[in-house]
């Protein structure tokens, strides 16, 4: 989603702009632009499509000034023309903005009346022609924008700088996530510290309704009510080589290899390996007496969610309620008071996500959230934070945080269960040995993907894809589907296997790949039923399981061997051929693995 950078400096900022907007790139954006102030004037450049346009355009007509913003653009008021590119402008100031102005209509309708001539079909004009009509009444910038912010609805972080005015910028926080840089004689601000890395490592995060006022030599920070507040500054874990590739074509390939290591990490931070126990943080809650669990998520997260509602309600016994938090937000569903809220999300932003646990709090849960990003606003916001070791995850395609927090679940599951009694020391030590293993297992399955780039061979002729799973793997399924269609965009479904005969199964003809994840656990021949209905009818049946393919009992086009594992644990492996298929798959297709087309990496708008 949209990314924001500014830079007060002390050279011409121009391409660390556009280095900056680079590292913010994943985020997903389909137009980038940066304006700068010189001599106090304001002056613009902006294109459709990748950096590397604006990057051209740059170098035709280049912009000089030592203090500038920039943005890319994830449309979502207006197609991604030039025009709708930002910054947007008067002579007098220019906006950068993530998030949504959500009362533009009435602002813009207010602002034409009085003389504004909009340019762009964006809500963000609305801010530039507010702040600049304040202006217009003989306002200084500091009481223009803070006149401006109280009128605005909705969610934005925004950077702004003013003609006349080489040495100031104001960023604001609303909903979206800002983060303010420290230099020497220099100040910056970003979405995110990744945005910031190059230049510095020191960052002071602001806080919800915050609004800041950067000169070259710091930051006045100030809340909602205009009061001057504190934020304190931090030293951001975002090195400079966050944005290497290593040895890979793709952040996704390397993502995907990183898995057995991140995994590894998170596993440690919850369990003593040594002993066989689950070592859990204090969640500020009796596990014992938790009588319901609620989860909440978005995408590749909600589906991790979806696995732990099978590991907690099968091992713990705990009845779990899991609804995508943008449908949960609004069916006014009853909340019990102390019930246990868990909310997963990889960037701890997702506006859904966010409102959700909003919700729940107000309704009397204890909120609980497994997230990537430690400093995110969802972690701000709970009670208790159960952190993923995934480290920056900069493929849009969620791969690494997906496992990782299946690692976390896994082991939430096997504490409640502790807690309740439903699972003793020795079941203990055996369920954590079987993640114990995990790591290792992966690498074994990462040391060839030959398997994985001949299956991708055949299913990038294919138009449309059916994955399918039970119990477990059910989840396993939707999230194969969506990794696929994400970064391939062949059409691809996931579904209960049981399902099939309830509708997919009249898909299903000899151009119909259906990939089957089948553990040879104790729903097998369940499953292996269902792959013949689909045999039956032509279907090319790929087969991802550790069982002998001869178990299948009709011919197969492909079959994916996975390691032995426990069942447990099963659906940490499982994920991995989801991703290597659609990994190999969208290569062949030549499409934009990291950032595929519409996507955003960060979704903080509803
Ligand atoms: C976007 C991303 C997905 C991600 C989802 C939830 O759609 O493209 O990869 O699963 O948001 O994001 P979160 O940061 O909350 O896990």
């Amino acid at each position: 989603m949209c990314g924001i950078v500014g830079i007060l400096g002390s050279k011409p900022v121009a391409m660390d702009l556009v280095d900056a907007l680079r590292r913010l790139e994943y985020r997903g954006y389909d137009s980038a632009g940066i304006a700068t102030v010189e001599n106090g004037h304001l002056e613009r450049r902006r294109a459709e499509g990748k950096l590397r346009n604006l990057e051209h355009r740059l170098l035709e007509q280049p912009l000089s000034g030592l203090a500038g913003i920039g943005h890319t653009r994830w449309a979502t008021h207006g197609r991604p023309t030039e025009r709708n590119a930002h910054p947007h402008m008067t002579p007098r100031v220019s906006v950068v903005h993530n998030g949504i102005i959500e009362n533009y209509r009435d602002l813009k309708a207010e602002l034409s009346a009085a003389g504004h001539t909009f340019e762009s079909d964006t809500d963000t004009e609305a801010v530039v022609h507010l702040i600049t009509h304040e202006l217009d009444k003989g306002q200084q910038p500091i009481a223009a924008v803070q006149s401006a912010l109280s009128r605005l609805q909705g969610a934005f972080a925004l950077g702004i700088i003013f003609a006349g005015h080489d040495d100031l910028m104001i960023a604001a926080r609303q909903g979206s996530p800002l983060a303010i840089g420290h230099g020497t004689g220099e100040m910056y601000m970003g979405s995110d510290a990744i945005a910031l890395a190059p230049f510095t490592d020191t960052i002071t995060y602001l806080d919800e309704g915050d609004w800041a006022v950067l000169r070259r030599t710091g930051v006045d920070v100030f809340d909602r009510t205009g009061q001057s507040v504190t934020r304190p500054q931090v030293k951001s874990v975002a090195s400079a080589l966050l944005v290497d590739k290593g040895n890979h074509r793709h952040f996704m390939a390397k993502e995907i290899h990183e898995q057995p290591d991140v995994i590894s990490h998170t596993l440690a931070n919850y369990l003593d390996m040594g002993a066989g126990t689950v070592n859990f943080p204090d969640l500020g809650i009796d596990l014992a007496k938790v009588e319901r669990v609620t989860i909440s998520a978005c995408g590749t997260a909600f589906y991790a969610g979806l696995v732990g509602k099978y590991w907690i309600e099968r091992y713990a016994r705990v009845p779990v309620e899991i609804d995508i938090a943008s449908e949960f937000r609004y069916r006014e569903a009853p909340l019990q008071p102390g019930g246990l809220a868990l909310f997963i999300s990889q960037s701890g932003e997702t506006a859904d996500t966010l409102a959700t646990l909003r919700y729940c709090k107000a309704g009397g849960q204890h909120i609980a959230s497994i997230v990537n990003v430690r400093t995110s606003t969802i972690a701000r916001e709970s009670d208790a934070v159960l952190p993923t070791l995934a480290g920056p995850e900069i493929g849009v395609a969620s791969t690494k945080a997906f496992t990782c927090q299946l690692a976390a679940l896994a082991c939430l599951s096997i504490a409640i269960g502790r807690a309740r009694g439903t699972i003793d020391a020795a079941k203990e030590r055996e369920l954590v040995t079987a993640l114990t293993e995990i790591p290792r297992l992966i690498s074994t399955m990462l040391r060839d993907e030959s398997q994985f780039e001949a299956l991708a061979h055949t299913l990038s002729k294919a138009r449309d894809v059916l994955y399918l799973g039970r119990g477990i793997n059910y989840p396993l399924a939707l999230e194969g589907a969506l990794k696929l269609k994400e970064i391939s965009y062949i059409h691809a479904e996931g579904y209960a296997a049981g399902e099939l005969k309830h509708g997919p199964i009249a898909l299903i003809d000899e151009n119909v790949p259906v990939i089957v994840m089948a553990p040879e656990d104790d729903l097998f021949d369940k499953s292996i039923s269902n792959l013949q209905e689909v045999a039956a009818r032509g279907g090319q049946i790929i087969l991802i399981s550790n069982a002998d393919p001869e178990k299948a009992g009709c011919k197969l086009a492909a079959h994916i061997k996975v390691p032995d594992a426990h069942d447990f644990a099963n659906p940490l492996l499982y994920a991995v051929p989801a991703q290597l298929i659609a990994y190999h798959t969208a290569v062949i297709m030549g499409t934009d693995v990291d950032q595929p087309r519409n996507l955003a990496k960060s979704v903080t708008v509803e």
